[in-house]
């Protein structure tokens, strides 16, 4: 890993940034220079103690408005006008299409996509006044997989990358950029239920075989929220260890 400030000076975002891909996000958005708001249902307490003096937590639903006003007020308190956001939260109950009820789908959109679309809505207008921002939206790879019972979460996810292309079209004239990173099966909690075997099968299906880690999904990340990646917007980057092909 660089040693070098790439994200020095900037303000980032990141949604469920507790545990799991969106507390590596956080700590190493922090460790290249950035000030990071981590924004969780729960105070993400073991994330801002990691990262120190420029972290602020903040306990937000992302699915509601009122959450991003707090994240909006937590932000400009402590650093001022968000550059970045990254959307990491997510909802992901496994139910085959004959249990899926009407609330879980709700729920479901509301978590992964409303929140996109509300993180645009809070903080287009600032970054369109300083003439720069990026948005980086956390997809899935199973977009493109035979995953069972995961209708309404592919939808979903299907619609980060849908959202981001669109925004994009609509704020590209001011520096903003807007991309959707898709991790593979990645080791948190979100994946603890499944057992060995169906992980092991999963990755034994990668280019690269081995589980991914939370670490391995930052890269692109931290890519994207460069001016290194300013020509770049409206795509697709897949972290998957050679799984899932496109193009
Ligand atoms: N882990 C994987 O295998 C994998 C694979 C592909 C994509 N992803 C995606 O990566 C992202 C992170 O996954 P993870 O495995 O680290 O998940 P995780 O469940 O470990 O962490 C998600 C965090 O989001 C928070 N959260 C949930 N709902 C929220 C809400 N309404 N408001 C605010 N915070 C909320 C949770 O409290 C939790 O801390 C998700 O978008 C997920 O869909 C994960």
């Amino acid at each position: 890993m660089t040693e070098l400030l790439t994200h020095q000076g900037r303000v980032a975002v990141v949604t469920g940034s507790g545990r799991g891909i969106g507390a590596a996000i956080a700590l190493e958005l922090a460790r290249r220079g950035a000030s990071v708001v981590c924004a969780d249902l729960q105070q993400p307490s073991d994330t801002v103690s990691a990262i120190g003096a420029s972290a602020v937590g903040v306990d937000a639903d992302v699915s509601d408005p009122a959450g991003w006003a707090a994240i909006a007020r937590a932000a400009e308190a402590a650093f001022g006008d968000v550059d970045i956001v990254v959307n990491n939260a997510a909802y992901y109950p496994n139910h085959p299409i004959d249990d899926l009820d009407f609330d879980t789908w709700k729920k479901t959109m509301s978590v992964n996509l409303d929140a996109q679309f509300l993180s645009a809505k809070q903080f287009v207008p600032a970054m369109r006044r300083r003439k720069w921002g990026r948005f980086v939206g956390i997809s899935s790879n199973s977009i493109g997989l035979p995953v069972k019972g995961m209708s309404h979460y592919i939808a979903s996810k299907m619609g980060i990358i849908g959202f981001m292309r669109g925004l994009a079209n609509d704020v590209a004239d001011d520096g903003i950029t807007c991309n959707a990173v898709l991790p593979g099966l990645t080791h948190t909690v979100a994946t603890e239920a499944q057992g060995e075997e169906q992980r092991r099968a999963v990755w034994q299906a990668q280019a690269i075989q081995r589980f991914a880690e939370p670490e391995d999904i930052v890269g692109p990340v931290l890519f994207l929220t460069t001016d290194d990646a300013a020509f770049m917007t409206g795509q697709a980057l897949v972290a998957d260890g050679g799984q899932y092909r496109v193009g």
